[in-house]
């Protein structure tokens, strides 16, 4: 086993490969699987007890502490200090939103949501971007890619520009919000549109970065997943170090749920926390590949032992119906999740759920975090429209603490809010009134209910 503080496993039992994190791959190069960041914690002495990390509010001015993931740097602790990016990610907060609780039917008290919106480029991608650019800068990555639904390429792109590094960002055509692509654009990336879907991207992707050598940065990335871990840190922290009995959180490629799946087993293995909560995964119903496979088709994580033929099987399936996943929820339509495996593993860790709602459910749900809380991107609303499906079947209960994972910033795909008010696609729709400009007009309408 390796000798350093951090160093990159294969998640196969039957390969077990074991890397030094001086190294970049995408996937174990001796048989393909996902690669892990595994700790040798005796050489790291992380704190005896998470509130441990509440000292570092008090010294906000080293970039370090004010960073939400960084703040938290013993639980991922793989490269040194200075080659740290840090562009003051993290700063979000759990809103606990008792209006909105108390319009699903749940206990006041016990909804929260975790606005991940306000990060910098406006997606929880960031925390995952501030640790990749980390290890990309400790290896000395010049030039990197993604493939994205939207929010990878934004972050991507914003953190590249940081690094002076150079960046191309690998979009399907006519399949990415335009507050996304704007950013994209704005922050310099080369941006190629493909004519395809994110899965078509995201194999393009892969064969362009082994070719040219480039330094990936999807979620296939280990060291993103690290950096995205320390949104359930925060949650605790925003709970007064308390854990919750569930987390809601989107899924499309997987990177989230896998990586909270990681970020519990690790603080219970270190006794920072006594109970691990429940995972609850929410696909859109145009993209439920992993409903389908974990609630259909009994796929399990089996101690690492996956049954492959399953999945293979059904993208075999999806191939000769010449399927493409469509949702209103851009974000997570995706059909092939490259994650898959490691969100199985995180399933097992935390007794999870896996739930699919339809479009017309997350737009209202987006409608309601709308209307009672800070506002989200339509991906980010299938987490309401989630809970409210677990609370129906009484799988979640009302007094139970939940956190929901808002993924991206309502301004991120402003066309989706306002088709759903301006046609009044909805229950919630609240639609403009045109008037004349006219004072008595304008009063006579003011006056109507
Ligand atoms: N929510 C938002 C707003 C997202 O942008 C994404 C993924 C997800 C949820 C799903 O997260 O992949 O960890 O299950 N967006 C990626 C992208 C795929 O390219 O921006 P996941």
């Amino acid at each position: 086993m390796s000798k350093s503080q951090a160093y990159q496993k294969c998640i196969n039992p039957n390969c077990g490969a074991e890397f030094e994190c001086t190294e970049a791959f995408f996937k174990c190069p001796k048989c393909g699987d996902l690669l892990d960041i595994n700790y040798n914690w005796d050489k790291i002495n992380p704190p005896k007890k998470m509130s441990d990390f509440a000292k570092r509010w008090s010294t906000r001015n080293n970039r370090l502490d004010f960073s939400g993931v960084w703040r938290f740097r013993e639980l991922l602790n793989f490269c040194d200090d200075n080659f740290k990016v840090s562009l003051g990610e993290g700063q979000t907060l759990l809103q606990q939103n008792d209006m909105l609780a108390e319009f699903i039917g749940m206990k006041k008290g016990r909804l929260h949501l975790q606005y991940e919106g306000l990060n910098p480029s406006g997606s929880f991608k960031d925390n995952g971007m501030t640790a990749a650019f980390s290890h990309a800068k400790m290896i000395n990555a010049k030039s990197c890619a993604c493939a994205s639904t939207g929010n990878t390429s934004a972050a991507v792109a914003l953190y590249a520009a940081h690094c002076g590094m150079k960046c191309t960002v690998f979009i399907g055509s006519g399949r990415i919000a335009f507050g996304k692509l704007s950013q994209a654009m704005d922050y310099g990336a080369k941006t190629i549109q493909i004519l395809g879907d994110f899965d078509d991207c995201m194999k393009q992707v892969q064969a362009v970065c082994t070719e040219l050598g480039l330094y990936l940065l999807n979620s296939l990335n280990p060291f993103r997943l690290e950096g995205q871990k320390t949104i359930m840190y925060r949650i605790i922290e925003g709970l007064n170090w308390n854990v919750p009995d569930w987390i809601v959180v989107p899924g499309g490629n997987l990177g989230n749920s896998s990586a909270f799946g990681k970020a519990f087993a690790e603080l219970k293995q270190l006794g920072l926390i006594n109970k691990i909560p429940r995972l609850a995964i929410i696909n859109a119903s145009g993209a439920d590949t992993l409903t389908e496979l974990v609630n259909k088709r009994g796929l399990k994580w089996n101690g690492g032992k996956v049954d492959e033929k399953i999945y293979t099987d059904f993208y075999a399936e999806l191939a000769a119906k010449n399927f493409s996943p469509h949702t209103c929820a851009s974000a997570i339509e995706i059909s092939r999740p490259v994650n898959l495996k490691k969100c199985l593993r995180a399933i097992d860790v935390c007794n999870g759920v896996v739930r699919a709602v339809p479009d017309s459910a997350i737009t209202d749900a987006k409608a309601l975090i709308g209307k009672f809380g800070l506002g989200c991107e339509p991906a980010s609303a299938a987490t309401i429209a989630g809970l409210e499906v677990l609370l129906a079947e009484k799988i979640i209960a009302p007094d139970q603490t939940v956190a929901c994972v808002l993924t991206g910033h309502c301004l991120k795909d402003a066309n989706v809010t306002v088709n759903y008010h301006k046609d009044k696609a909805g229950r919630f729709s609240n639609p403009p009134v045109e008037c004349a400009n006219d004072l008595k007009q304008i009063i006579k309408l003011m006056n109507q209910n």
